[in-house]
């Protein structure tokens, strides 16, 4: 009997962040529809970009990087993490970008979530997984509540961008919760 790869799902698999990642990136992070719902707002330059990577490819408890592949030809179409992991309390925070907008609507963020969510509870033995999600970003509260997610309450007016407020919703998964299917 062969044990399930904690890092592949259906569609994804996960792998340590690597150099070559950041020129893809950098086109992702400075492309305001991919940004529209997350708390970037500044122009970012390659060197930001190489630096973020080269942090994040050491990976490891307290900060869980992942590249996020496809299973199929392995090509980069995001990233996501685990981070501010709390040993005492065994909570992490958890963080998702699909950038490859070609992928989007395609069932690749729900399977990253559900193979990162189970990476967590299986392999770091974390308890709950907690996340902000802008309240206007209807795609991403859809497949957070799909793999289990739930809301647990709002911080109101806790984002400001194209000129006005938005609430910012906090949602929580514990151990046992996640929805596989
Ligand atoms: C949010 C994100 C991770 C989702 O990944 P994805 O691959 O597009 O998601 P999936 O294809 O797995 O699922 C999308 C779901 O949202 C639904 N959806 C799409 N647009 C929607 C909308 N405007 N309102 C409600 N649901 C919507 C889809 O129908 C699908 O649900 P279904 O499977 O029940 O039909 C990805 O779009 C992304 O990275 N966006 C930019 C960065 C971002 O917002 N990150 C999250 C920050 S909290």
């Amino acid at each position: 009997m062969g044990l399930d790869s904690p890092f592949e799902g259906r569609l994804i698999r996960l792998r340590a962040r690597e150099p070559e990642d950041a020129p893809l990136l950098h086109a992702w992070f400075n492309d305001a529809s991919v940004t529209e719902h997350l708390s970037m707002r500044y122009p970012l330059s390659h060197e930001q970009e190489e630096r973020f990577v080269s942090g994040a490819s050491v990976t490891g408890y307290f900060a869980a990087n992942f590249a996020v592949v496809t299973r199929d030809d392995g090509r980069l179409i995001g990233g996501a993490e685990l981070r501010d992991v709390s040993p005492e309390n065994r909570t992490a925070i958890l963080g998702i970008t699909i950038g490859d907008k070609a992928c989007w609507d395609g069932g690749y963020g729900t399977d990253t979530m559900r193979t990162i969510c189970r990476f967590g509870f299986e392999m770091m033995n974390l308890n709950r997984i907690e996340l902000d999600v802008f309240a206007e970003n209807a795609r991403a509260r859809r497949v957070y509540e799909k793999v289990g997610f739930r809301e647990e309450g709002v911080r109101r007016q806790a984002v400001y961008k194209y000129g006005r407020y938005q609430d910012v919703v906090v949602m929580g998964l514990l151990a046992g919760e996640l929805a596989l299917e």
